[in-house]
């Protein structure tokens, strides 16, 4: 009678069933086979985690343009050009209630808006006009006014920046751009 070859399991030293001990004889284990389906379960394990790297790449690619053009967000009336002086600022909350705002009119024809959450730790960062920069008071962090780029201090990343446009004598929040450099 021919003998199925998958049928037959090869100890570990290649020695005949018979002469192996009792336990190995009660359950025999095939090296071919197990080494065979650890080949299996090892490519199915590169392949998932490969796939999975893919992904998250696809991911953080995609979060990574959305920030860079402006996440779609509703646009959405600030204050009247009137309501902020030359030199001045005004906190507002944009896109939701939570997310405190800073917009300030370093010159009369010059509208610039940030998150007011430090890149650091959150705190709320207060403008120093008189040297160009939003101070963090949390642990003393130093944003440029002109770019939101961090100048000393803890933060690394620039403020979000906030996209503001004139219509008419309102000034509108059109959308929030999250930065990295
Ligand atoms: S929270 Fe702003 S410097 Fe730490």
């Amino acid at each position: 009678m021919k003998v199925d070859p998958e049928q037959v399991s090869t100890p570990p030293d290649g020695a005949p069933l018979s002469t192996q001990p009792q336990w190995r004889q009660d359950f025999p284990i095939d090296v071919g086979q197990d080494n065979y389906v650890e080949r299996r379960e090892f490519t199915k394990f590169l392949v998932l985690t490969s796939g999975a790297f893919v992904v998250g790449q696809l991911w953080i690619a995609g979060k990574a343009i959305e920030a860079r053009e402006g996440s779609a967000v509703p646009s959405q009336k600030i204050a009247d050009l009137a309501d902020i002086p030359v030199g001045g600022s005004l906190i507002f909350r944009y896109p939701v209630q939570d997310e405190p705002c800073i917009l300030l009119r370093p010159q009369a024809e010059t509208l610039i808006a940030y998150s007011q959450k430090c890149t650091h730790l959150s705190c709320a960062v207060v403008p120093e006009p008189q040297h160009n920069r939003l101070h963090c008071p949390c642990h003393e962090g130093n944003f440029d006014i002109a770019t939101g780029k961090p100048l000393s201090g803890p933060p690394r990343r620039p403020l979000p920046r906030i996209h503001v446009e004139l219509r008419g004598q309102e000034i509108w929040a059109t959308g929030v751009e999250a930065r990295t450099v």
